[in-house]
């Protein structure tokens, strides 16, 4: 979509300005998106269902990250230039496609190329956020690992700008652990609803807040949003 006008994109509010900068109609889908996102958590009480029935009960769910933290992390990969850049679950990929314009712009400002490896274990999800990539014109930019992601994240992925968690909180752990060798100084991991999850989160968060190499501060939107800094050599 390089070839297409950026729409200055309109505020959701006079007090929330909307950072995209993306086509009309990727505005328009990612409305849509969210709005179906949102009407299906609202009939779901997601913290209420045992860690051991989650899988089954939102295995057709979108449980997409927020708009207002999508556009937060927007602004923050813009803000970091991050070009290479892992999310750790893609469900039917409404985040995806913020993480793609960004790379895309840096790409585009800085050099270098985007690149944005998804990771999806439910495989009609993964067909339909194809889908969904095509019409926001980002697919190019994407490439969806269909699998458990303790296998697909063993594979090459080059130097990480940052990693998205937004996963069923037992597999936030090992998706750090598999992503972190790869991680270039500075770079970001986003973590979300670490305020709501942290009983879920237990391991991820004492993993990462006793280790010095991770800055972790606690972004407050709804649930928590987890942002941590890394930097391996931090004394
Ligand atoms: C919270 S949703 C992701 C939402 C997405 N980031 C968005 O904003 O549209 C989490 C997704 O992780 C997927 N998932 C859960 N366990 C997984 C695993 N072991 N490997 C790959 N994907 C997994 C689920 O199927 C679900 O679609």
């Amino acid at each position: 979509m390089a070839s297409q006008p950026l729409a200055q994109p309109s505020a959701n509010d006079a007090h929330h300005p909307n950072p995209v900068r993306a086509p009309p109609a990727t505005h328009t889908l990612l409305e849509r998106l969210h709005t179906l996102s949102s009407e299906q958590e609202s009939r779901l009480d997601l913290l209420s269902i045992p860690p051991d029935a989650f899988h089954t009960a939102v295995a057709d769910q979108f449980v997409a990250l927020e708009q207002d933290k999508c556009q937060f992390v927007y602004a923050l990969l813009r803000a970091s230039g991050a070009r290479t850049i892992v999310e750790a679950g893609t469900s039917y990929g409404v985040s995806t496609i913020y993480l793609a314009l960004a790379a895309r712009q840096n790409a585009a400002a800085l050099g270098g190329v985007a690149r944005v490896i998804g990771t999806e274990h439910e495989a009609a999800k993964a067909a339909q956020a194809r889908e969904y990539w095509r019409e926001a014109g980002v697919g190019d930019v994407i490439e969806l690992r269909v699998g458990d992601l303790r296998e697909t994240l063993k594979n090459e992925m080059g130097s990480v700008d940052c990693l998205l968690l937004d996963i069923w909180a037992p597999m936030a752990l090992p998706a750090l652990k598999l992503v972190r060798p790869h991680l270039r100084p500075g770079a970001t991991v986003i973590c979300d609803n670490t305020i709501a999850s942290a009983e879920r989160y237990a391991d991820l968060l004492a993993y990462v807040n006793s280790d010095p190499a991770f800055q972790h501060i606690t972004v407050p939107y709804h649930k928590g949003l987890g942002l941590m800094v890394y930097y391996p050599e931090t004394k």
